[in-house]
């Protein structure tokens, strides 16, 4: 993808005649997904009236403005910071905003001009009668999602500089009303970020050194870290074959006096078999802590991943499900009594100002963050539908493309009845998985192991007396390939064919 900021007069030129061909070229370079067309804001009047100059007659104003607006739909405006006001004194201030424009949009950007006469700009004919590149597949596209969103972003961001109230501030209160109805749940904490989302959660369950809390091995670190934190001991139980969760059958026998918490995790998207582990937890009256770091917007049996258990957990890290700008996660739950005390645990412990009535942590949220999530919380919907789509459609293909090849050798995922899942990850399991994975990289198809050591091996977190053989089988083969809700159809037959034939030759 490569960002284009567009000239000022070149717009007006492009924009003077009704359907000029190259108009219709650069929107369709758009919205495939190629390229990324900016506007410079700080010229939008300069753009508007030339226009309406070139154009003449009484209705030139509304005109002019009819088909900037209309054709700013397919672009992004690039907002100017306070900083361009020092150009004030150079010989061509705009010439100058184009030039910092570019450098904020990135190395990779090129200025549009009605002809390319420096470095970094492109004159529009050979732009669009060249093919725009093929871009890299990635990962996850963050940055196409950020066009959609950057308006709303951006506004949120200068709100929380306006009002100043980088901590606390109204983003928050109106972040945790949102979240909380998401859930479906009273009440929303918002914190620093998941891994603090899951301490305060222990903590506020009153887990303490000495006890254990029943977990899933096959996790990113933070799950066991924080138990061990805290001077607890995790105690692995296997995780089910077809959802890689917490398998509830295993949990019985582990139980001990000692056992304070089940903490299940959602992993890749799918929540764990919740009402066979909360009737567990039920009768020992125990709490249950879901950690839903990957499975924002999933549901089970109609009810939403963190609100199906006495605490719910998630993380905002960028890449999630729903992602903020840096840090940042929360806590749920339906009980009003361990709400109040995850907001004193979040606070330091403290009951009112510098009254501190428990031991706590700082796992505030800014309200930076806040500003961001409340942005892409108006995606959220879209986006889980998105996903599932491109999760359908990959399961198609592999379907149709796989032909003969033994099924043992490739595993797609599979989601539980009763389940729905916001596809964190599409987790494959293959056999060869370093062959397999070296093999796409010479394709260009990126791909990534979560998690190749269950938590009962990492050296800071053994436990060699933990016998997880479904966990060690799927750690040996699971691999995870691209998976955003932008993922279009040709990429993916790439990606299919590119795993299938690396299956084959592994
Ligand atoms: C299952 C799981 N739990 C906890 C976390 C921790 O979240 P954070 O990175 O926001 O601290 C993550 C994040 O990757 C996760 O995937």
């Amino acid at each position: 993808m490569t960002d284009y900021l567009l000239h000022p007069d070149l717009v007006v030129e492009l924009l003077h005649a009704p359907g000029d061909p190259r108009v219709a070229k650069l929107v369709a370079r758009a919205e495939a997904g190629a390229d990324g067309l900016w506007l410079p804001v700080a010229a939008m009047s300069y753009m508007r009236d030339s226009l309406a100059a070139v154009l003449g007659g009484e209705d030139a104003a509304r005109q002019a403005a009819g088909r900037l607006r209309d054709f700013a739909d397919h672009c992004t405006w690039l907002g100017a910071p306070a900083g361009d006001g020092d150009f004030v004194d150079a010989d061509d201030p705009l010439r100058r905003q184009l030039e910092a424009g570019l450098d904020r949009l990135g190395p990779g950007a090129c200025l549009v001009r009605l002809a390319g006469d420096a470095q970094r700009s492109v004159g529009i004919d050979e732009l669009v009668s060249t093919t725009p590149r093929e871009a890299p597949v990635p990962f996850i596209d963050l940055p196409y999602q950020q066009r959609r969103i950057r308006k709303q972003v951006e506004e949120g961001l200068f709100r929380v500089l306006a009002h100043g109230r980088y901590i606390g501030g109204p983003e928050i209160e109106s972040l945790e009303e949102r979240l909380s109805r998401f859930a479906g749940v009273r009440h929303a904490i918002a914190v620093s970020n998941g891994t603090d989302a899951l301490l305060i959660a222990l903590m506020a369950a009153g887990v303490r050194a000495g006890d254990e809390v029943v977990t899933s091995p096959f996790t990113f670190a933070a799950t066991g870290e924080m138990i061990h934190l805290l001077g607890a001991r995790p105690v692995y139980v296997d995780i089910d074959p077809v959802t890689y969760n917490l398998d509830p059958d295993g949990i019985e026998a582990v139980l001990t006096d000692r056992t304070r918490a089940i903490l299940p995790v959602s992993i890749f998207g799918q929540c764990a078999d919740m009402q066979a582990i909360n009737a567990v937890a039920a009768a020992r009256g125990i709490p249950v802590i879901e950690d839903g770091a990957q499975s924002f917007g999933a549901t089970q049996r109609e009810r939403r991943s963190c609100g199906l258990s006495s605490i719910g957990c998630t993380s905002f890290f960028p890449s999630k499900p729903l992602g903020g700008y840096g840090d940042s996660g929360a806590c749920f739950s339906d009980d009003d009594e361990l709400a109040a005390i995850m907001r004193q645990v979040r606070d330091h412990g403290q009951g009112g100002r510098y009254h501190h009535v428990r031991i706590g942590i700082n796992g505030r949220m800014s309200s930076f963050q806040a500003s961001v999530l409340l942005a892409k919380l108006e995606l959220l919907d879209e986006e889980i539908e998105l996903r599932g789509r491109v999760a359908a459609r990959y399961d198609r293909l592999f379907a149709e493309r796989a032909g003969a090849l033994d099924p043992d050798r490739l595993v797609v995922p599979r989601v539980a009845d009763g389940n729905t899942s916001v596809y964190a990850q599409y987790s494959l399991l293959v056999r060869g998985r370093d062959a397999v994975q070296a093999r796409l990289t010479e394709l260009g198809i990126p791909s990534a192991v979560h998690y190749p050591v269950p938590l009962n091996r990492q050296p800071a977190m053994a436990d060699p007396d933990c016998h997880v053989p479904v966990c060690e089988d799927v750690s040996a083969r699971v691999l995870s390939i691209p998976m955003h809700p932008y993922l279009g159809e040709v990429a993916q037959r790439r990606i299919v064919d590119g795993v299938i034939e690396a299956v084959k030759a592994a």
